[in-house]
């Protein structure tokens, strides 16, 4: 493993399973509220389908996909959040937790109906985020979808906070990775961080599978 994949990993193993460390911000409650109503307005009907959700952190969405959709496996690194996830959704009988790196799953083909990511792919590597989305497309079952949410910046950049490995790349780099295995059904900014941060970085696509 090299030195930033290595870095991107340590943080999160030691951060706390709250909110707070979702959105490397404090007073989030209200901004996740916000934040989860307008994504879900951008998610397809979900009935019946079974949902991947990798790097799943805390579970900020596990209620919303256990109660829409028929099964859900919610994947993350950090045994902590895995435990948490598992703790405050100990009532839904619809969900399989796995807590590994993402690029060590390994899964069945046309096995989802849809994938979901959360920021996850600013802390992969450029050939990691190719790879997922290789093996995305393998998972997926015929006319399957993914869902990826990311912060972009207008040129590629890093973090200034030495701490904090992550890769803000821009919304057109996404879009190379996406242009060849994929039709982008509906991409956009979150208009929640318009409002409350002047933010227009925080990016997604509603992507059919090819
Ligand atoms: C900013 S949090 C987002 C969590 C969740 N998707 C959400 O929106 O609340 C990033 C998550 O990605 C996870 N993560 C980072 N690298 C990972 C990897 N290589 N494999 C699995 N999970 C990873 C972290 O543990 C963390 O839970």
């Amino acid at each position: 493993m090299n030195a930033s994949k290595n870095q991107a990993r340590k943080y999160w193993i030691e951060q706390e399973a709250e909110l707070p460390s979702m959105f490397r911000k404090i007073d989030v409650q209200k901004l996740h509220a916000s934040e989860q109503r307008e994504m879900i307005g951008y998610f397809p009907d979900l009935k019946g389908k079974r949902i991947l959700d990798l790097g799943s952190g805390i579970g900020r969405y596990t209620r919303y996909f256990s109660q829409h959709a028929q099964h859900l496996t919610s994947v993350d690194l950090v045994p902590q959040f895995v435990q948490k996830n598992r703790e405050d959704h100990a009532d839904c009988q619809n969900i399989d937790w796995i807590c590994s790196d993402v690029m060590q799953i390994q899964l069945h083909e046309k096995s989802y109906d849809f994938i979901f990511f959360n920021w996850l792919f600013m802390y992969l590597e450029d050939a990691e985020v190719k790879q997922l989305l290789e093996r995305s497309h393998l998972w997926l079952t015929r006319d399957g979808e993914l869902f990826i949410r990311e912060t972009c910046e207008l040129k590629r950049s890093k973090s200034r906070d030495p701490t904090y490995f992550v890769h803000y790349r821009t919304m057109a780099e996404y879009a190379s990775f996406l242009h060849k295995n994929w039709d982008v059904r509906k991409e956009g900014e979150l208009k929640t961080y318009i409002y409350c941060y002047n933010d227009p970085f925080q990016c997604y696509w509603h992507c059919r599978k090819k």
